[in-house]
């Protein structure tokens, strides 16, 4: 079929296998013109299918040649209807795993759930037998606590007091005025819930009881803080309560890998176009500002370079791992450069429907919103007829 974009508010409903195998091809190419890591062997990436995680995948086979399970939560194809790009970005990850030769299998399933747990912990045994890395980047609106069977729903609000600012449509290039109501308590502990530490626990404790963690075994999940502009929708937010959570647990999971030497660390990441980013109200507009002081500078990163940078200089770097005063690692450091901050500070305030073209990148931020779904890739031809029914070599039912 021909496959175009079909855009529903901060969602595409279409993808396209070509531009994801094209995406997969590019960050391989990255990582292979860096060269290689003295990095892990085996590796659990858990929301392994885009975004960091994807990357973390990547960065993992290409640049250390691990062996990686994958797990993640992605709508197969069906015929005459394209699959979500994580899976087609999976079905090409396994491809070109394959063909280097680096060992690769998935698990698309409810990764909150005991039982997806208990058959990676399965796979592990069968296949890998132990672990020494893995990277938790899970990013979803709901979860179902196993233990008590309740469905949380997250939120992304402001605590205390209504917030008003600026937000851009960031496809029709319109920035308006946000308004968004503070958020309930119930709130607060549902995006804990959702987005906090608690299920990245509760892998660590099912892997350790199943003793598929090995000596000196790492762990690592993604956090971001952000500037001043979103603190009330991003880090005061909602949201940052998850974070919070989410750092805290770090320290948690360290005290229980001690046996092992092991580590758990959280690496506060840099803002970017993904799924899981392009909902939340304000931060399209920071990016899109941000990218274009970022590029600017010869400092713009994406999912890839963050994460190769982060193997590369602060995991696996030769000595113990750099940590800010709260014990994170910080990959966000060239987005929060006070230079930027200052500038990116001064266009805001200067930031309308007329102006942002110049003043922003908002190319660069729908560019990349639409390589997201196998789109706007150079040297793939959209006009073609697309086989979209892709199954997936290495996929664990
Ligand atoms: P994403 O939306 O690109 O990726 C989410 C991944 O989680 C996908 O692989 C998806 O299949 C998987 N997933 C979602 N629900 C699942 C479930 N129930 N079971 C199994 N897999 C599931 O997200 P992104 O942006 O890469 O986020 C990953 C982490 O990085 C999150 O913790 C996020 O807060 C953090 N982060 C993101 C930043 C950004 O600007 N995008 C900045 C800093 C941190």
């Amino acid at each position: 079929m021909i496959i175009e974009p079909r855009m529903r508010g901060f969602i595409c409903l279409t993808s396209h296998p070509k531009g994801s195998e094209q995406n997969i091809i590019n960050q391989i190419n990255y990582v292979k013109t860096k060269g290689k890591i003295e990095g892990p062997k085996n590796v659990l990436v858990i929301g392994a299918s885009t975004g960091f995680g994807l990357a973390s995948r990547i960065t993992s086979a290409f640049g250390s040649d691990a062996a990686t399970i994958g797990v993640f939560f992605e709508k197969p194809p069906q015929k005459g209807r394209t699959a979500s790009p994580g899976w087609y970005n999976s079905v090409f990850f396994q491809e070109q795993a394959e063909k280097a030769g680096i060992y690769a299998k998935s698990i698309n399933a409810d990764a909150f759930s005991f039982e997806t747990k208990k058959k990676t912990i399965d796979l592990i045994k069968a296949d890998l037998g132990k672990i020494d890395l893995v990277v938790y980047s899970l990013a979803s609106p709901v979860r179902t606590n196993p233990r008590t069977g309740e469905l949380h729903r997250s939120a992304l609000k402001p605590i205390g007091s209504n917030f008003t600012d600026k937000t851009v449509d960031f496809h029709t290039g319109i920035v308006s005025t946000v308004s968004i109501d503070p958020c309930t308590d119930e709130d607060i502990e549902n995006t804990v819930a959702v987005m906090g530490g608690e299920d990245w626990e509760m892998w660590i404790d099912a892997l350790l009881e199943a003793d598929v963690l090995a000596e000196n075994a790492k762990t690592i999940a993604y956090s971001y803080i952000g500037p001043k502009l979103t603190e009330p929708v991003y880090r005061k937010g909602t949201i940052g309560k998850a974070k919070d959570h989410l750092e805290a647990t770090a320290f948690e999971i360290t005290k229980k890998l001690n046996s092992l030497n092991g580590n758990a660390f959280v690496s506060v990441n840099k803002a970017l176009v993904t799924q899981a980013s392009s909902a939340i109200p304000v931060i399209p507009l920071y990016i899109s500002l941000l990218y274009k002081v970022m590029k600017a500078k010869g400092i713009h990163e994406g999912c890839i370079e963050q994460i190769y940078r982060l193997f590369d200089e602060r995991l696996y770097v030769n000595g113990s791992t750099p940590l800010d005063e709260n014990g994170r690692i910080r990959i966000d450091d060239w987005e929060m450069r006070t230079d930027v901050q200052e500038e990116v500070a001064a266009l805001w305030l200067k930031a309308t429907t007329e102006s942002l073209p110049e003043l922003g990148d908002l190319n660069g931020y729908k560019d990349d919103f639409l390589n997201l779904f196998g789109f706007g890739f150079d040297g793939v031809d959209y006009a073609a007829d697309t086989e979209e029914d892709l199954m997936m070599n290495g996929l664990v039912e």
